[in-house]
Parts: structure tokens; C-alpha cells; sequence
């Protein structure tokens, strides 16, 4: 099967379930990081068109020229459709090759029903910012102890292929919900705050490209100084706000409002809600 013709000793076989916003994002910057990889993606609908970069794409209803020979398979579709796709592909999954799902809230245990294996079934929770290699993705998978050379090696290799999309924390299954929720979900947030800023600077006169280029700048250099300073926020807030200030008259209207509480209560919710669609 269209296996590049350059492709070195070491390439894996990635074979991805689902080529959407997440799984997109994974695969675009594997291709960009790692083009020696063979990347296969198994998709439904619409091919997309970063697929021309070099991925190649088969059809969900014949996915087994897909995974053939396949080192890693990355299930990157909705939670719900999880039972649907082992259903198609459970037969076909190669025996030694790693599963690695990206499914919000379906456990460990629930893959290994579905696809019908224990030891090699693996979880992250990436978040979008893996596109520009600046996101965070938590990975769990069965316990090393006793410790396992096998296992050692299979987290070794997923550890290198998550590592190219930014940052990468090995978890406890029992936190990957609320994990979800303040990793996965959390640019979400942040992005409602960006749009939030445009939407008033747009209020003042400034065109909409202006008002989200403008907010854009506002969010990454916030972040930028977050990750680059190392210093905590209430220490950047304060190089921000003098005291009796402007800055400390906004902040004190998102006090009042309840903000910490309210970002609280939107982790919460996400957290309940991942733990939910696990159980759908
Ligand atoms: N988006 C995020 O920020 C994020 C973060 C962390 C984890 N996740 C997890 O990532 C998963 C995917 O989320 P998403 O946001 O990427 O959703 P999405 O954009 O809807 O992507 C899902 C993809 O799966 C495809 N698909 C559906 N049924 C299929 C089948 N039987 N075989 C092969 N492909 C199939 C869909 O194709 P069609 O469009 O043609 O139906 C679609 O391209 C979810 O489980 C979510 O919990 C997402």
C-alpha cells in the first residue's frame, strides 16, 4: 500500500481513526515534525485538504488496507462514535500495534472491550495548540509494576510521538476527566476570553479583522509571558495594575463578578461532562 518510496527503517505505520479538529491537528504536525512516518488516515465524510502534505486517506468502510502492518493506531473520533468504529476495524487492528485514543471520558477498560485488547491500549488528552506544537497532551495507560520492558518501550514511543505537539504528562487514569477539562477543554476558555476583548474593541469603531488581530496580540503576549517569565499570574497581574489604577478598577469588576469562580465552575462542568460521555 502506498508506502513512500524513501521511507527509513525507523518510519512507523501511523494509522489515524478520525482526521477532525483533533486528529487533524496531531497529524498535521507529525507531518511536519516527522515526514520519514507513513501516516494513513481513515476518515468518513470529506478528505480533508491538508491531507495533500502527505497522508494518505481510505474510506471508513474499508479500513483494512489502512491497517496493515500499522505500528500505532490513533482513534481520534467522537466518544460516542467509539463502539461504531471498533465494530469496523477490531478485526483488523494488527495484534503488536499500539492504540492510542484521544476520546474524551472513555476508559481504559471500555477500549479494551471495545477493540478487543488489554496491554496495548493507551489514552491522551491533547489539547488544539498541538497544531503549533505549544499544546500540552496527558497520556495514561496500564500501570508499569511490575515494570514491563514491553511497556516501558510502548510509553517510550508514544512519549516521543506526543512530544513533538508541545508538552507531555504522564497521568493517573482517575484524574484524565478533570484533566480533560483543564487541559483539553481550556483554550476553548481562553478563546471565549479573546473574543470577548474583540467584541468591544469591534464596539469602539475598530473593524472585526482589526478587533480580533488586536485581542490576538493581547492573549499571546499575556501568554508569552506567562510561559517565558516562568512568574506566577498574580505577579504579572501586579507589574500590570498599580494599586487605585485602571487596570485595578477592571479587575476588581471581575472579582465582584465572581471570575475565579466561574472558571472553577466551567472546569467542573467540562470535567462532569467528560465523565459523561464515557458512559454514552
Ligand atoms: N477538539 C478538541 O479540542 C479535542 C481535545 C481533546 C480531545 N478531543 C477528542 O478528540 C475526538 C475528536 O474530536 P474532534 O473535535 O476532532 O471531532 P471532529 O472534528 O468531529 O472529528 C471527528 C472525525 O471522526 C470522523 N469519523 C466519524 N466516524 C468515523 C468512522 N466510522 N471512521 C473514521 N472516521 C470517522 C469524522 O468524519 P466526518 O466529519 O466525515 O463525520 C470527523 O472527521 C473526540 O473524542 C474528543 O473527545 C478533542
Amino acid at each position: 500500500m502506498n508506502a513512500p518510496a524513501s521511507r527509513e527503517s525507523s518510519a512507523l505505520r501511523i494509522c489515524v481513526i478520525g482526521g477532525g479538529n483533533m486528529g487533524g491537528a496531531i497529524v498535521q504536525r507529525w507531518l511536519e515534525c516527522t515526514p520519514q512516518h507513513e501516516y494513513r488516515i481513515i476518515g468518513r465524510a470529506t478528505r480533508p485538504d491538508w491531507l495533500t502534505k502527505g497522508a494518505t486517506w481510505f474510506p471508513h468502510t474499508n479500513p483494512g488496507p489502512a491497517l496493515d502492518g500499522a505500528d500505532l493506531v490513533m482513534l481520534a473520533v467522537k466518544p460516542a462514535q467509539a463502539a461504531e468504529v471498533a465494530e469496523q476495524t477490531r478485526n483488523s487492528l494488527p495484534p503488536e500495534a499500539l492504540l492510542v485514543s484521544v476520546l474524551a471520558g472513555v476508559r481504559l477498560g471500555r477500549l479494551a472491550e471495545l477493540f478487543g485488547r488489554g496491554e496495548r491500549v493507551y489514552r491522551c488528552m491533547p489539547n488544539t495548540p498541538f497544531r503549533l506544537g505549544c499544546g500540552i497532551s496527558v497520556l495514561c495507560g496500564p500501570a508499569l509494576s511490575p515494570p514491563d520492558q514491553k511497556q516501558a518501550q510502548a510509553r517510550s514511543a508514544i512519549q516521543t510521538l506526543y512530544a513533538l505537539g508541545g508538552a507531555v504528562l504522564w497521568a493517573d487514569e482517575g484524574q484524565m476527566d478533570f484533566l480533560t477539562a483543564a487541559l483539553g477543554s481550556s483554550p476553548a476558555f481562553a478563546y471565549r476570553f479573546a473574543g470577548a476583548l474583540a467584541l468591544c474593541i469591534e464596539a469602539r469603531g475598530f473593524d472585526a479583522e482589526q478587533a480580533r488581530t488586536l485581542a490576538a496580540a493581547v492573549v499571546n503576549g499575556a501568554g508569552a509571558m506567562l510561559m517565558q517569565t516562568e512568574a506566577p499570574a498574580d505577579v504579572l497581574i501586579r507589574q500590570v495594575a498599580s494599586p487605585n489604577g485602571a487596570t485595578q478598577r477592571g479587575l476588581e469588576l471581575l472579582s465582584d463578578g465572581g471570575y475565579d469562580e466561574l472558571i472553577t465552575q466551567a472546569v467542573a462542568a467540562a470535567e462532569q461532562r467528560s465523565a459523561e460521555l464515557g458512559r454514552e
